[in-house]
């Protein structure tokens, strides 16, 4: 009989999350707090819109009003900053989301500060960054896919304490928050990227790999120890004739033949993407929670 890794599923632990949230949302709504969570997008780039679409499905499904703010690609930066503001000084809106990436001429850094850190549900701003980097009790509006991992991770007690994990990929969204909660719970942390001189050393060490490179299949059998837990964070569109849409979505890992040699993996779709919406909704209850002084 031959050996298949566990599937961690990923759309089971977002959907317990959802249906706890909504009740949150249900006793704000007692206590006269309609949730509002507005989500710009500048531009119209296809995997922006895909994610909006899944954030908004999340939001309806739990009693969060989803307001989307289409600007074209052409918006200046000025342009940009006067909707946030607007965005800060307007009291019915509990969390502000611009979606990445932004035009090239826009500074995606100064846009991030711009936003009120109350309503940064994508736990980007400095101040939130900051904070996570401290210690785990000052973790708050945190990152949501690093938060997403570390939930699965929790949820099929998976434990960190000492475990050898490393990340690829080094981006603000993923790797590098990442790398600071799981050193906040004790892992031994590397964190390789696109100038990592061998990375199969690194990746074949690893107890817990997390996959967060943007390039499909990327990691093969031979990079992987046998046994280890493997987080796919990847989401790439590869042609598929087969498909109404032309397209299907693989991960950053070689999925199918992986099975036999770890012992657990992430689906993709169904593994780090439903949770990252999840956490986004969990932030926005959070945030809500803080602005209106309620927790
Ligand atoms: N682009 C890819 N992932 C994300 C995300 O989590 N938040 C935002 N705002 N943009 C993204």
């Amino acid at each position: 009989m031959s050996f298949s890794a566990q599937i961690l599923d990923g759309r089971l632990v977002a959907d317990n999350l959802l249906s706890k949230l909504s009740e949150d949302v249900k006793f704000l709504k007692t206590q006269n707090l309609q949730l509002k969570l507005s989500i710009i997008l500048v531009g119209n780039n296809p995997a922006s819109i895909s994610y909006i679409s899944q954030k908004r499905k999340a939001c309806e499904k739990i009693g969060i009003i989803d307001d989307q703010i289409n600007l074209p690609a052409t918006t200046s930066e000025n342009e940009l900053l006067q909707k946030i503001n607007e965005l800060n000084n307007d009291r019915s809106v509990h969390g502000i989301l611009v979606q990445l990436p932004l035009p090239k001429h826009i500074n995606e850094a100064k846009i991030i500060e711009a936003i009120d850190h109350k309503k940064d549900v994508d736990g980007f701003h400095p101040y939130n960054v900051g904070k996570m980097f401290l210690n785990k009790d000052f973790e708050n509006l945190s990152p949501c896919t690093p938060k997403g991992i570390i939930k699965i991770l929790e949820f099929y007690n998976i434990d960190l304490v000492g475990k050898e994990v490393t990340i690829v990929g080094r981006s603000n969204i993923v790797g590098k928050p990442l790398s600071a909660m799981l050193i906040n719970r004790s892992a031994t942390v590397t964190v390789c990227h696109s100038k990592t001189k061998n990375l199969k050393f690194h990746t074949a060490r690893a107890d817990i790999l997390i996959a967060a490179i943007g390039k499909a299949k990327f990691i093969t059998t031979s990079m992987v120890k046998k046994e280890a837990i493997v987080i796919d964070v990847g989401v790439n569109r590869v042609n598929d004739t087969n498909s109404e849409k032309s397209y299907k979505l693989v991960g950053d890992t070689d999925f199918e033949n992986l099975l036999t040699k770890i012992s657990a993996i992430t689906p993709v779709p169904g593994g780090c993407g439903p949770m990252t919406v999840a956490c986004l909704m969990e932030n926005t209850v959070k945030a809500a929670y803080q602005i209106k002084n309620l927790s």
